[in-house]
């Protein structure tokens, strides 16, 4: 039986989880707009994982007989107007996540719930290579600047992202 706190930590996770799904929706349908299908597909990959990052939760904190809640999720807010801006959103919702994650890790920690902080660190691997990825495009879209060749370019090279299932925990 999972710590009633550690239990609440983790249905707030769930929560925070399928925000960044939805966020990611948002944030697709704005590249659909713009017509620019490589960032479609990025975005599309990145919506399943995040829901694949909600349902491993889920899934877990059934297994450890915790009760499952789930709460209203927010409506997404897209900050950026240009691509640049929207993947400077993205690393800093990525680097909220992972102060979350980091959070929700300390609760296992203060239950002593040693089976919870094992499950957690695939999460915590997830996060790093999380901003690794999002800063790469970043870093990418600073450098076309204006350049709207360079940016079908790396429309192009984002067509080729493909969402493989993970394997939690
Ligand atoms: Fe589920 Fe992008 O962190």
């Amino acid at each position: 039986m999972i710590n009633e706190k550690l239990q609440n930590a983790f249905n707030d996770q769930i929560n925070k989880e399928l925000y960044s799904e939805y966020l990611y929706l948002a944030m697709k349908t704005y590249f659909l707009e713009q017509n620019l299908m490589g960032f479609v597909n990025w975005f599309d990959c990145q919506v399943q994982e995040e829901h694949a990052h909600a349902l491993g939760m889920y899934d877990y904190l059934n297994e450890r007989g915790g009760t499952i809640e789930l709460m209203a999720i927010d409506k997404p807010v897209v900050e950026g107007k240009t691509p640049l801006e929207i993947f400077e959103q993205v690393l800093k919702h990525e680097e909220y996540v992972t102060s979350r994650i980091n959070a929700l890790y300390d609760v296992a920690e203060e239950t002593r719930d040693r089976a919870a902080m094992k499950f957690l660190d695939w999460y915590l691997k997830e996060q790093v290579e999380e901003e690794a990825s999002v800063g790469g495009v970043l870093a990418t879209l600073k450098l076309i600047g204006d350049d709207k060749k360079a940016l079908l370019l790396l429309d192009k090279d984002l067509a080729t992202r493909t969402f493989v299932a993970p394997v939690i925990g």
